[in-house]
């Protein structure tokens, strides 16, 4: 359709239909089971708003979406259709490494990849708009949602997230396989007080602007579709009701010119909040704040015809929200083709192919992270396996467990490939032998929606460890599978300790008692508490949630099929009472020097102010060397460069990747500066014996920032940078802007 079109189009909408464009209805409302993360009321049959709602959630397949969409046109008074919008956050049917993991890979390349093969997949089921990605800068572990975003730095977040909005939508919605996406949740969703899910977020002006809007930023610039607001308050402001944030800065400052959908519910959450006394105020707020869509709350639905007919709105408001959702639909190409890509044949191709399945593997590769890998006394270091040694796979996560987050809603956790199945693929029979160990949970565990109890625990865990302690004899080596249950991470899923379950790490320990040669895997959402698996432990590879080629990825670590390259996009603490934490934290005045014991400096009594693994740390099989960098100069002015170099070199017997991070601290500003800040990383291959320079351009854009007086701009003066392959690595180089 032409602009003019949908302007008639748009004209010709009675009061009440174009509300419906603003409603989305829970997809059980067309007659289907459907994801739902909060309360989903289902409508009364010839309820007006079922035939007028403008887009729906949580409903997928093609067959089952081209039959509603058939059903809904015939009704809709202008045939319009309908948006099919889901969570697609780390894949469709083949579900990739979890957004944090993803984050790991420092590749924004592959993230990219992944986002276009799930909308591919998602695509083919019926999908227009995915609810992804997460921008959200996240620094507190205990908030479960750390999972779903790419971590605690805004300038790797930025990058994660427009690779993300560049996979899904492409140049071109119209085109097959791709989808619109929303960058979600503005604003400063991550900033959730003690980690607290949907609780309120007290952050100054300067940084919310500094920090953490930059990757929403990104995913701005890159062009997503839309944008969802977030269920937390700032400055005592529910975003979903905040003019300034999404008129004044998304709109005008950040040029958002897309659709703005609240959260599940966040509408009517208002009143729950104490902003609104009742649901209309609700409405008639989200409205004015900006929102578009009103996601499952119903109180578009049921208050802005009254609104508009009362003159407390302007229904000009109205047809500007719905001209921007026809304009999408417009953009889908949804108008010509309803159906879009939804194809049961292109499912059945796509769906889990070798090609989709490769990069998800390739993923996996890519994003673990090796924590620790220590000689062992007898033949160097544990990982990666011999293969002359016999194994043993031991622990919960080994078998049958969902390696997927909870946050993959469609396909099948039997898809995914187990540690055991590919032990099978990977060694012969006599060199591999296995064990459960234990439950993955504590009896009585807490989840989001469910409790996990069962009658029969304590005798099943006393058979599992007996099993386990007498698998651990007869092996040379343990590997050992423990981690988060997948609804330990996630949407309401926030936890006061990192520890893993109890069980497990009584397994973990009665198991070094017979066998202390224990290389451990780690599979969770989050950063986890470390300290005592690491005592026990000569190695360990953290996988977060690595979806379906889990097992295949993980032992073609174990088995140096290729060689660990993830680095940490979170810190990890020794203790939960260090967070929330990031590497980039602001200089104290009174900095604590590492091992001082000086009295009245930055420092817990009873515990390291820095963390067990730092963010942007990871291991690799080989050993790689980073030169002391060089500056082509040490001054410049605005418009020029410094270029900074180094020289990596693989002085290993193995070919592997390092990512050389580069980090840059503005010394004196007038607004005090992180610490170290990551301003651009390389991902860098090299075969044994193999070096390469690597060089990183300065420029002036790269040290500005949001100055105490509104001012966005660098500051004359010192910088320190650091080129290394974490955040706490390498030497520090000064140079001067003048
Ligand atoms: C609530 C979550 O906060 C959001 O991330 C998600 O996209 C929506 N529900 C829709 O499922």
């Amino acid at each position: 359709m032409t602009e003019r079109e949908l302007r008639i189009l748009l004209n010709d909408m009675s009061l009440e239909e174009k509300v419906g464009q603003m409603v989305q209805l829970p997809g059980q409302n067309y007659g289907s089971f459907a994801a739902v993360t909060g309360k989903a009321e289902k409508k009364e049959d010839g309820q007006p708003i079922l035939d007028q709602a403008g887009s729906t959630l949580g409903i997928y397949g093609a067959e089952k979406l081209k039959k509603i969409q058939k059903a809904y046109m015939e009704k809709q008074p202008h045939h319009i259709p309908l948006m099919f919008m889901l969570d697609v956050i780390h894949g469709y049917e083949t579900a990739f490494q979890c957004p944090l993991g993803m984050g790991a890979s420092f590749d924004p390349e592959l993230v990219k990849k992944c986002a276009e093969i799930a909308a591919k997949e998602a695509a083919a089921g019926g999908i227009h708009v995915t609810f992804s990605p997460m921008a959200d800068l996240a620094r507190d572990a205990r908030w479960g949602r750390v999972m779903e975003s790419t971590g605690e730095d805004p300038w790797l977040n930025g990058k994660m997230a427009a690779a993300m909005v560049e996979g899904f939508q492409g140049e071109n919605r119209k085109q097959t396989g791709k989808v619109s996406s929303c960058v979600k949740h503005f604003a400063a969703y991550g900033a959730a007080t003690a980690g607290l899910d949907y609780t309120n977020v007290e952050l100054s002006e300067h940084t919310l602007r500094e920090y953490y809007l930059k990757a929403y930023q990104e995913g701005i610039h890159a062009g997503c579709d839309m944008v969802m607001t977030s269920f937390n308050t700032w400055n005592g402001v529910p975003s979903t009701g905040n003019p300034w944030l999404m008129k004044e800065v998304l709109r005008k400052e950040m040029g958002f010119d897309g659709i703005v959908i609240s959260d599940w519910g966040a509408v009517g959450e208002m009143v729950n909040h104490g902003f609104c006394e009742d649901r209309k105020e609700a409405a008639e707020r989200a409205l004015k704040a900006g929102v578009d869509i009103d996601m499952c709350s119903d109180c578009y639905a049921d208050y802005l015809v009254d609104l508009v007919r009362e003159g407390v709105i302007d229904e000009k408001e109205i047809d500007e929200a719905v001209y921007r959702i026809l304009l999408l639909k417009n953009e889908l190409g949804l108008f010509e083709n309803p159906y879009k890509d939804a194809d049961e044949q292109r499912e059945k191709e796509l769906f889990l192919c070798e090609g989709h399945r490769r990069t998800a593997r390739e993923m996996v590769q890519k994003s673990a992270v090796l924590l620790k890998n220590e000689e062992d006394g007898k033949a160097g270091k544990l990982l990666p396996l011999n293969p002359a040694e016999k194994i043993a796979f031991i622990g919960p996560y080994i078998e049958g467990e969902d390696m997927r987050s909870s946050w993959v809603v469609t396909g099948s956790a039997k898809n995914s490939v187990s540690i055991c199945q590919a032990a099978k693929e990977a060694f012969r029979d006599d060199q591999i032998c296995f064990a459960k160990g234990c439950t993955l949970l504590d009896n009585d565990t807490l989840l989001n929606g469910s409790e996990y109890h069962s009658d029969s625990w304590e005798e099943d865990n006393d058979r599992l460890l007996c099993e386990a302690i007498q698998t651990a004899k007869q092996a040379d080596v343990v590997v050992l599978c423990l981690g988060e249950q997948n609804h330990q991470s996630g949407e309401a899923t926030s936890r006061t300790h990192l520890t893993l379950p109890k069980i497990q790490r009584t397994l973990l320990s009665e198991i070094s008692k017979v066998n202390p040669r224990i290389v451990t895997v780690i599979f969770s959402g989050r950063p986890l508490e470390l300290s005592e698996v690491e005592t026990h432990s000569k190695a360990m590879l953290e996988v977060w949630m690595p979806g379906t080629e889990g097992g295949h990825g993980i032992m073609d670590l174990l088995t140096g099929v290729c060689s660990p390259s993830g680095k940490l996009t979170m810190s990890f603490p020794y203790t939960v009472g260090q967070e929330p934490m990031s590497y980039s934290q602001l200089t104290s005045g009174r900095p604590c020097p590492k091992g001082s014991k000086a009295p009245f400096l930055t420092r817990y009594l009873d515990c390291s102010t820095a963390p067990l693994y730092p963010f942007g740390y990871g291991l690799s099989y080989t050993d790689f060397s980073i030169s002391e960098p060089t500056l082509d100069r040490t001054e410049m002015q605005a418009g020029e460069t410094i270029v900074a170099s180094v020289t990596v070199a693989n002085g290993g017997k193995r070919t592997g990747c390092e990512v050389v991070q580069l980090y840059i601290q503005d010394v004196a500003a007038s607004c005090v500066r992180p610490v170290k800040e990551l301003k651009g990383f390389r991902r860098v291959e090299l075969a044994p014996g193999e070096a390469q320079r690597v060089t990183f351009s300065i420029s002036e854009e790269m040290l500005r920032f949001h100055r105490g007086d509104g001012s966005f701009g660098s500051e004359p003066g010192k910088f320190r940078l650091w080129i290394g392959n974490s955040s706490e690595d390498g030497e520090a180089r000064e140079f001067f802007l003048y």
